[in-house]
């Protein structure tokens, strides 16, 4: 298959751009890959909403850039910070005009929400079910464009480079090419190619390599480890943001239901299990503290108390509005026999969002020639080593759009590569069994959870790393003389992601914003990003 732009990935950073470039170019074809569903993407799930600059009057750019600045501990490009605050007002603009909906009040002015680290009340919401209604909007806008393809179950294994046509590539070879993709079709069970003039990766994040986590199974860093495969520069893997407050539900793994920031910033209060409300322990702004220190705070509450969990006290709050404001919430909370007005919620931390990944340019190119990357995988230097709440989607859409702009100004200017071969699977046969697979991402997710979480040390880090040898090593092996399948491919995926994390937290040899580890505690004088 040809197509002049090819788009991995169907959440907020692809579906904006491909809704971009469809429109400027009608003559053009437009092709997004998916592995799951369409809408099956962290960007459905997101709750508290999308931060922007939407009232001059109470609000400004430079607090929103400050709030930023802060949370992302020293390590945030301030050039990037104030294109991303300044521009994502135009961006939400643009998603309203899509037909997304944001709360208003009687008035018909937007409700906007607050959460940890914001000065301002800042976020844009639909009720907790904010992505939800993205991911609506983008995919009804998407099914008007005649020009694009979206296919769905498709899973892309590796991006084509030079080294597929014969060359040697290694770090240091400059002008690296991406030509495309090769995918398995999951509906044909085929591996196929799809020649492309540019790719934009925008495969999200990489929850998944942890046992608890946000995020949906698509999570697992596939376009990170593609692009370390094909020897692109990937940026501050250290910095994995734990979300302080996952329901706790227990046995429950895999994907947790997340309890978004915003209960906290509607005046939720978190209490250990002896009802005391610690945060002012912690830290002047309590529960409104960044992320990375009320997370923190919990794990250290649940090892003094022995704990699985922490409590979120949100008794005292105006029922009728915490059921308008949090519908979803209250509903799966009462589900589980938790009733919010009389109960409090059991909750603790679980992995939830990627701040490094693909090293991208203020224009979302990669270090590879006619690859772009954008969204959770992307690392834009934006949120340095803390992400400020609800900016995420936010610098997709930034992101997208400028990766747009670019493109414009180099696709006529692109050829196919002809000469691409077939995939290779000479001399691999069908898996005798899955366990061998299953067992080792359960291994992968303890090895991680349990060395290269929330606290961190060099003891920790380095037995993770010769765990994670020993798991490289076997499924290598594996790799060569099995036929391919999701489940083999995302498990050597989420390997490389981990060595990428552990080798970078290595690394770094202090204690920074998400990236805490006890025997680096003093913070360096000398500011830089892990680039590998
Ligand atoms: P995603 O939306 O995750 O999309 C990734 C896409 O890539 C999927 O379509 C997937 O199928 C595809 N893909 C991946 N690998 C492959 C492959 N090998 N082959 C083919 N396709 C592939 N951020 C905020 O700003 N505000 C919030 O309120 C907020 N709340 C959140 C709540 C939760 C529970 C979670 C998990 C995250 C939240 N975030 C929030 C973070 C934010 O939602 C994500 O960072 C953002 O949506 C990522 O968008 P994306 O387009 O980069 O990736
Ligand atoms: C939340 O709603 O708490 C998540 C917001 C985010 O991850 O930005």
């Amino acid at each position: 298959m040809k197509t002049d732009f090819l788009v991995i990935g169907s959440g907020i950073a692809g579906l904006t751009y491909a809704l971009k470039v469809a429109t400027e170019c009608p003559d053009k074809i437009i092709t997004i890959i998916t592995k799951a569903s369409s809408d099956e993407t962290n960007t459905k799930y997101a709750q508290g909403g999308i931060a922007g600059v939407m009232n001059l009057d109470a609000d400004s750019f430079s607090k929103h850039i400050e709030d930023t600045l802060i949370a992302g501990d020293g390590l945030c490009n301030k050039k990037i910070v104030e294109l991303v605050v300044k521009e994502g007002v135009d961006r939400i603009e643009e998603l309203i005009e899509w037909g997304a909906q944001f709360d208003k009040n009687e008035e018909g002015e937007y409700i906007l929400g607050k959460e940890g680290g914001h000065s301002e009340s800042r976020i844009l919401h639909h009720k907790d079910v904010t992505g939800e209604e993205m991911e609506r909007t983008l995919l009804e806008a998407i099914k008007k464009c005649s020009n694009i393809h979206l296919i769905s179950h498709c899973f892309v294994l590796d991006i084509i480079t030079q080294h597929h046509v014969g060359y040697l590539i290694t770090k240091s070879t400059p002008d690296i090419e991406c030509y495309g993709v090769y995918v398995l079709n999951l509906h044909t069970k085929k591996i196929e190619k799809i020649i492309s003039k540019i790719t934009l990766l925008a495969t999200g994040g990489n929850g998944q390599v942890y046992r608890t986590t946000t995020n949906p199974s698509i999570a697992t860093g596939d376009g990170i480890a593609m692009v370390y495969r094909a020897k692109g520069r990937i940026e501050n893997m250290e910095f994995i943001q734990f979300h302080p407050t996952a329901l706790f539900e227990a046995g429950v793994r895999g994907q947790s239901f997340l309890i978004t920031e915003a209960v906290r910033g509607d005046g939720g209060i978190l209490r250990n299990q002896l009802g005391e409300a610690f945060m002012e322990k912690y830290d002047e702004r309590k529960d409104l503290a960044p992320r990375d220190i009320v997370a923190r705070a919990i794990d250290n509450e649940m090892k003094i108390n022995g704990t699985e969990f922490v409590y979120l006290d949100c008794r005292h709050l105006n029922m009728e509005k915490f059921k308008n404001h949090f519908p979803n919430i209250y509903q799966k909370c009462l589900s589980i026999g938790v009733d919010v007005s009389v109960d409090m919620i059991p909750v603790a931390p679980a992995a939830h969002y990627s701040c490094g990944g693909i090293k991208t340019d203020e224009w979302g190119k990669t270090s590879i020639k006619n690859l772009f990357a954008t969204g959770e995988c992307a690392s834009t230097e934006l949120h340095g080593a803390n992400r400020l709440a609800s900016n995420s989607l936010l610098e997709a859409m930034v992101f997208s759009h400028r990766s747009f702009i670019t493109s414009m100004q180099q696709i006529d200017s692109i050829s196919f590569n002809e000469e691409i071969p077939d995939w290779n699977a000479a001399g691999t046969i069908a898996p005798k069994e899955m366990i061998l697979i299953t067992q080792s991402i359960k291994e992968l997710k303890l090895l991680m959870s349990d060395y290269v979480g929330i606290v961190r040390n060099n003891e920790r880090l380095h037995r993770a790393n010769r765990r994670l040898d020993l798991l490289h090593e076997e499924t290598e092996l594996l790799y060569q003389k099995t036929e391919v399948s999701p489940q083999l491919c995302e498990l050597r995926n989420m390997i490389t992601v981990a060595y990428l994390i552990v080798k970078s937290a290595e690394l770094r040899k202090e204690s920074r914003g998400l990236h805490y580890n006890t025997d680096h505690q003093i913070k360096s004088t000398i500011l830089q990003n892990t680039i590998l």
